[in-house]
């Protein structure tokens, strides 16, 4: 039997990524997301490998609308989560270039609209640790539903979880908090699968060139990086700490499928194990 592996957020940045890899690996592939639509892209290979995939909605936060989805499914993998609680920067990061460019940059991590109601789920605690509890909570309930020899097999189920590497500086400590907490909580339910814990630091995806923020970041990121390494010859550890590399989102895909096939695997793949694969 095609094994099935189910990627919540998977019409995201990173996560349809991880849905081309598991694609091309040979798993059958579903992806949650609330508007269970397909990202957009004019790419003939993107097309390709999103026609092999079931793009389906649901609410994270409402085990109701996907529990019957976890039923078959040996992997589960968690891709959302925030880097600010305001809703506007996801939008900000995302934009294309218009001629007000540093307005846009500007507004990355600005205040909330106050015109705009925003979401209650919009907090580190639910987006970055809840949401992941309660999936895995789910996924758990249905482990539960099947036969106890069945549900002894924990090696052969696995729980991803999208993590990060550290904090950033200007991004609150509640960001990296509430992944910590989260990866403790999913420690603790090895008993039923293998957590799969990734800590990639800044993404990038090596098939998106656009000028944007996002790779405005990226060029000041590595240039940092390499300015760091080569003048200052990675001697001061505080900046060592301060100043990341950057990984694309194929390169965390592949290290996230490696780590899904690997029966013996569970635990935390740090950004520099990341880097390797
Ligand atoms: N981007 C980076 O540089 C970076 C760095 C380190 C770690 N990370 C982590 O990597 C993970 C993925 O980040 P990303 O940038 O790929 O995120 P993203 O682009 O925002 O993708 C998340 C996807 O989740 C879906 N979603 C949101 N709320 C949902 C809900 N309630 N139920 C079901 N689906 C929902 C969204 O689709 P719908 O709107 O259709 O629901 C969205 O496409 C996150 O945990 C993030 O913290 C990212």
């Amino acid at each position: 039997m095609i094994p099935k592996l189910i990627v919540f957020g998977g019409n995201g940045f990173l996560g349809k990524r991880i849905c081309q890899e598991a694609v091309t690996a040979g798993y059958q592939v579903v992806s949650v997301s609330r508007s269970g639509k397909a990202p957009q892209s004019n790419e003939l290979n993107d097309k390709q490998w999103m026609r092999e995939v079931q793009w389906a909605a649901a609410d994270i936060f409402k085990p109701d609308s996907y529990h019957e989805l976890l039923k078959d499914a040996s992997n589960v993998v968690h891709s959302l989560g925030i880097l600010l609680e305001n809703e506007n920067y996801k939008q900000t990061l995302s934009k294309t270039p218009t001629n007000d460019s540093k307005s846009y940059l500007l507004s990355f991590g600005a205040g909330p609209n106050p015109l705009k109601k925003s979401s209650p789920y919009f907090t580190y605690e639910m987006m970055n640790k809840q949401s992941a509890i309660i999936l895995a909570d789910t996924f758990k309930q249905e482990i539960l539903k099947k036969s106890k020899k069945e549900q002894t097999k924990a090696n052969e189920r696995s729980f991803t979880y999208i993590s990060a590497d550290k904090g950033f500086p200007m991004i609150p400590s509640g960001y990296i908090n509430s992944k910590r907490e989260a990866e403790i909580e999913l420690e603790k339910m090895q008993k039923y699968f293998r957590p799969v814990i990734m800590r990639p630091g800044f993404m990038f995806d090596e098939r998106r060139n656009a000028i944007g923020p996002r790779s405005f970041i990226h060029t000041a990121l590595e240039l940092l990086y390499c300015g760091n390494k080569f003048l200052l010859q990675n001697k001061l550890q505080f900046m060592n700490d301060l100043i990341r590399p950057t990984v694309s989102t194929q390169q965390v895909s592949k290290s996230v499928l490696t780590k899904i096939k690997n029966p013996d695997f569970k635990g935390v793949v740090t950004l520099e194990e990341i880097l390797k694969t």
